[in-house]
């Protein structure tokens, strides 16, 4: 299996250009399969991911074409469609889920592989399965699978137990072509689901006050194909601003939307780091003054995004001081906390929180990739540890970050990959 073999690098100085988001193009291509005709998407990243979403959308009968060195795909979606996703790939990515809402809508049924766990938590749908229920879907659970059926969907109030992201989306994927008025409350307010919107109301839906937490769709009896830009990825935006500061460097951060990373801006700045914003760039400087540690808390959008946690933790490993990170978003996101400790970092967990004391040099050492996320910890602790540090199971981090290494590379960082 590759590996990645990280050196203390640094400081880290240049710039980044950052790819398109993959927590929005993944939504954004499921709900490809409502439009009656093509849809061109660009700003589509090179990941793993959006591979495994083609494969998903051409096994229910779209067609796709795959153009990564210009950033685009472009879909057309036939009128029947199957109505049955494939188990190989669901079970490959969880955002597969995102294919049920838009499947119900356009054939009226629905079979899909239950996504199952993955590190981070157990990962159940039964918000998407409530608010489907909500719109008229009748729900059977079958061993390993979900079938929701539906002869028309009728518009319907839902209010989320926990504004789930992904339920949020599904919900308002088959509420586009129901018949009437749905309110969703409680609902998720990230960017990605704004940009998802955006994509829809272009088609020709009719759907208002998603980026707050209540939103209305008005059903439509048909949507239209369309052309549209993903907007660019604020995890990958704050992944490469932690990595400025970790290794006390000087990083130009392009191609971003710095409203989307205001928590994670808030929390460097109470740590000492310079960020300056420009209109589509951010200036990021680590070695402007002595840095100290500061507690971070994860929360729904707007705030501090759970996706940037384990980065955020590696960052204060290298700072003097206790810190307190706290996860209220997945019952199991602190897989990297023993990785780290076996860096030489010094963290106890007492159920969601971590306790951190700094200041340690951390040491390079063989670590694991448990997650994404996790794995970008990872390799930002290597670019700061001493000596090197051997990263396995990597294909964690290239399902989510597209030309990783490059941009890794290109601004400094001691980074390569070896097969086996
Ligand atoms: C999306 O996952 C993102 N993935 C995740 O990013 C992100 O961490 C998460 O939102 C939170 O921001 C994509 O967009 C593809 P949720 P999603 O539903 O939609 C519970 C990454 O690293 N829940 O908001 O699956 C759930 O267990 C990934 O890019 C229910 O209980 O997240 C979790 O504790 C990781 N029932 C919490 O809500 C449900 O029906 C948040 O989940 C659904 C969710």
């Amino acid at each position: 299996m590759a590996k990645f073999l990280v050196q203390k690098s640094g400081p880290l100085y240049g710039e980044v250009d950052i790819s398109g988001s993959k927590n929005a193009v993944l939504p954004i291509m499921a709900a490809s399969l409502l439009a009656g005709a093509e849809c061109e998407i660009m700003g589509v990243p090179a990941l793993k991911d959006v591979e495994v979403m083609c494969g998903l959308l051409r096994s229910v009968g779209s067609s796709v074409s795959e153009d990564y060195a210009n950033n685009r795909i472009v879909i057309s979606t036939p009128e029947r469609v199957s109505d049955e996703a494939p188990y190989e790939l669901v079970k490959k990515m969880r955002a597969s889920i995102l294919a049920m809402g838009p499947l119900l809508a356009k054939t009226g049924r629905v079979r899909i592989p239950l996504p199952g766990g993955c590190a981070i938590g157990l990962r159940p749908i039964d918000l998407h399965l409530k608010g489907l229920q909500a719109l008229g879907a009748e729900i059977t659970p079958k061993p390993g699978y979900v079938e929701a059926k539906a002869e028309t969907l009728r518009g319907g109030n839902v209010y989320l137990d926990f504004p789930s992201v992904g339920a949020t989306e599904n919900i308002i994927m088959a509420a586009v072509l129901a018949d009437g008025v749905s309110i969703i409350e409680n609902a998720a307010e990230e960017p990605e689901i704004v940009n998802l919107a955006n994509f829809l109301n272009k088609m020709g839906a009719k759907i208002k006050g998603v980026g707050t937490n209540t939103i209305k769709i008005e059903g439509v009896k048909e949507l239209s194909g369309c052309k549209h830009s993903v907007i660019p990825d604020r995890i990958e935006t704050g992944t490469f601003m932690i990595a400025a500061a970790i290794t006390r460097g000087n990083l130009l951060i392009k191609n971003v939307l710095p409203n989307h990373v205001k928590p994670i801006t808030a929390k460097l700045r109470e740590c000492g780091v310079s960020v300056e914003y420009n209109d589509e760039s951010i200036l990021v400087r680590g070695d402007a003054s002595p840095l100290r540690s500061t507690d971070i808390k994860t929360l729904p959008y707007p705030g501090f995004p759970t996706d940037v946690q384990p980065q955020f933790m590696a960052l204060l490993t290298t700072m003097n001081g206790p810190s307190v990170i706290i996860e209220t978003v997945f019952e199991n996101r602190f897989m990297h906390v023993g990785e780290l400790n076996r860096m030489g970092a010094n963290i106890k967990i007492e159920g969601n929180n971590a306790i951190l004391h700094g200041g340690r040099p951390l040491e390079g050492a063989k670590v694991i990739c448990t997650d994404l996320r996790a794995g970008a910890a990872l390799v930002l602790a290597g670019l700061a540890a001493e000596g090197t540090t051997e990263i396995s199971e990597i294909y964690h981090i290239e399902r989510g970050y597209s030309n990783f290494i490059e941009k890794f590379r290109k601004i400094g960082a001691a980074i390569l990959k070896i097969d086996g």
